[in-house]
Order: structure tokens, then sequence, then C-alpha cells
């Protein structure tokens, strides 16, 4: 299982949350965000997508996201894969890839 964090431009997000509404992921969670990158021209406000899924979908996520989310122009964003420990859904106890 794994976390996957996605920060893209805000103009961009209700396109990014249109075709994650129809893809396979169990869920997701949005989080108001400012950051910059490397041009470091002040913090800009973002949107922070993190999305508990398994392995096999990371890399129809990750194209989904990129597809949705690129201007090709700078500040465009970026998607981080993190390892997860275990997940646990709190209404049953389920955990493991039966809580995603
Ligand atoms: N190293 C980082 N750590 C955490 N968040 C980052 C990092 N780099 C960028 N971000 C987040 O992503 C947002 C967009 O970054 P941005 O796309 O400008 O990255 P970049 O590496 O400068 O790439 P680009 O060349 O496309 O501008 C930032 O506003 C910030 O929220
Ligand atoms: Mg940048």
């Amino acid at each position: 299982m794994v976390k996957i964090e996605a920060i893209v431009r805000k103009e961009k997000f209700a396109d990014v949350c249109a075709v994650l509404e129809r893809s396979g992921i169990g869920g997701m969670t949005v989080i108001p965000a400012h950051g910059f990158g490397h041009h470091r021209n002040g913090l800009k406000e973002k949107v922070k997508i993190e999305i508990y899924a398994d392995e096999f979908q990371v890399d129809a996520i990750v194209e989904m996201v990129r597809n949705a989310a690129k201007t090709e122009s700078s500040g465009d964003g970026k998607i981080a894969i993190l390892n997860l420990e275990n997940i646990y859904r709190i209404r049953t106890g389920e955990e493991g890839a039966a809580a995603i």
C-alpha cells in the first residue's frame, strides 16, 4: 500500500478531481496548500491531494493526475509516492488493502 501525494495548481484542481472521481480509487483527501518550487517566486496557492492506494494502481493514478494537471509551464507541481505501513478502516477495524 502507498500514499500518493499530489501538489497541483489551484486552477487545475477541478480537472484533476473530475478524472479521479471517475477512476477506481478508494477515496481522496484534499488540503489547501501554499508552496514554492525551484523558482522561489513567493508562496503560490496550490492544492494537495492525498490518496491511499495499492501499488498496482500507482502508474495509472500518476498518469491521470499528470494528464489533468499539466500545463507544461513551470509550477505544475509534484507527485510523491510513500510506502504505507498499514491502514485501518475506523468503522469496521479492517486493515491493509481491505481498508482502502
Ligand atoms: N522540494 C519540494 N518539497 C515540497 N514541496 C515542493 C517541492 N518542490 C515543489 N513543491 C511544491 O510543488 C509546488 C509546485 O512546484 P513546482 O512545480 O514549481 O516545482 P519545480 O521543481 O520548481 O518545477 P518546475 O520546473 O515545473 O517549476 C510548490 O509550490 C510546492 O508546493
Ligand atoms: Mg517551479
